[in-house]
């Protein structure tokens, strides 16, 4: 029965793109010995995708229409500065790298902001030395291990460094990370009340006198990994937006186009993660007839969704940004 279910489970994970699961070797002994079940629980627990609740994020009333069309597709940054408190910690401590099916995240006991920055300066120091993969260690300026409020309710998870972010040794500095800076305005929060991170640590090397950035491969994934997930299990976020295609494949296992994910909850080990377009997207979007407007005001969307399930203050004028048709022509965005 329980071997069934397992299996099932497993067929399930594969079925959404899910290659590789964490099975401890005495379960794996039991698998193998067919007249006896394992005793233990399967050492995958099951990870529910779950529709978006219906929300009023994203319509707005035709006169707070006109309120935000000014700022239309420019994310403009906004001075409000918004938090709820946290949670109530206490201490817990850390055994490994968890794996993405590992027990989730809410049954942990929580940890003091205190703790939290503590933990994470701690894994700080062997992440930077990470010699993991010897073509990246020798391409990389240095490792790219993350930034902002080790308290933070809000995570939000990109690809790899580019080159700004290798030169500067911070995640989302570069043209797609000044536009992310604007969405986390926009949205009433700022940088240092978000935490940043990418499932890469190191900008994927790329060929010499090549430039650009390429995606990360899928066993440089699974390499650096383990070191996202140590992250998210110390800051413990309430929330994780997922910034593109490699974070969805990285968080949720899941292989498929944004279009088909974004807008509607998923979960990591009991933490939702809403999907969205990466703003590298979003930057070359603005190539377009309508110069990104459409897939700005989807993104867009999606952060209302994450700001009122944070229980964030939402303004009229937010609800209004990207209401207005694109601009056809010339001039400022509005
Ligand atoms: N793109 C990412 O995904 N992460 C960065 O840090 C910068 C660009
Ligand atoms: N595909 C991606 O991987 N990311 C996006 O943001 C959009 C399409």
């Amino acid at each position: 029965m329980l071997l069934e279910a397992t299996l099932e489970h497993l067929a399930d994970l594969r079925s959404r793109g899910v290659q590789f699961v964490n099975v401890d070797p005495s379960t794996l002994k039991a698998l193998t010995q067919s007249t006896s079940p394992p005793r233990s629980a399967p050492a995958a627990s099951p990870r529910h995708s779950r529709a978006g609740e219906p929300s009023p994020a994203g319509r707005a009333a035709p006169d707070q229409r006109s309120a935000g069309s000014a700022t239309a597709t420019s994310f403009p940054a906004v001075s409000q500065h918004a938090r709820t408190p946290s949670g109530v910690p206490s201490a817990q401590d850390s055994s490994g790298p968890p794996s993405p099916t590992a027990p989730p995240l809410t049954a942990l006991p929580r940890r003091s902001p205190a703790e939290k920055a503590a933990a994470l300066e701690a894994l700080r120091q062997p992440v930077i030395a990470c010699q993991q993969c010897p073509h990246l260690v020798q391409s990389r300026t240095q490792v790219v291990f993350g930034v902002g409020d080790p308290n933070a309710q809000l995570l939000f998870v990109g690809e790899a460094p580019g080159e700004a972010e290798d030169r500067a040794g911070e995640p989302f500095v570069g043209p797609a990370g000044q536009l992310l800076t604007k969405i986390i305005q926009a949205m009433g929060l700022s940088r240092d009340t978000v935490y940043i991170a990418n499932i890469l640590k190191c900008r994927p090397d790329m060929p010499r006198g090549s430039r650009g950035n390429r995606a990360p491969r899928p066993e440089e994934m699974d390499t650096c990994k383990p070191y996202l997930l140590q992250q998210i299990d110390i800051i413990q976020p309430r929330l994780i937006v997922a910034l593109g295609g490699t974070a969805v494949q990285g968080l949720l296992g899941l292989q498929t186009t944004m279009g088909s994910v974004r807008g509607r909850w998923h979960e990591f080990r009991g933490i939702p993660v809403m999907p969205t377009f990466h703003p590298s997207y979003l930057l070359r979007s603005e190539e377009g007839p309508d110069r990104g407007h459409r897939e700005k005001r989807k993104t867009w969307e999606d952060m209302l969704l994450v700001l009122e399930r944070l229980q964030l203050p939402i303004t009229d004028k937010m609800r209004g940004y990207f209401l207005k048709p694109a601009p056809t022509g010339g001039g400022s965005a509005g």
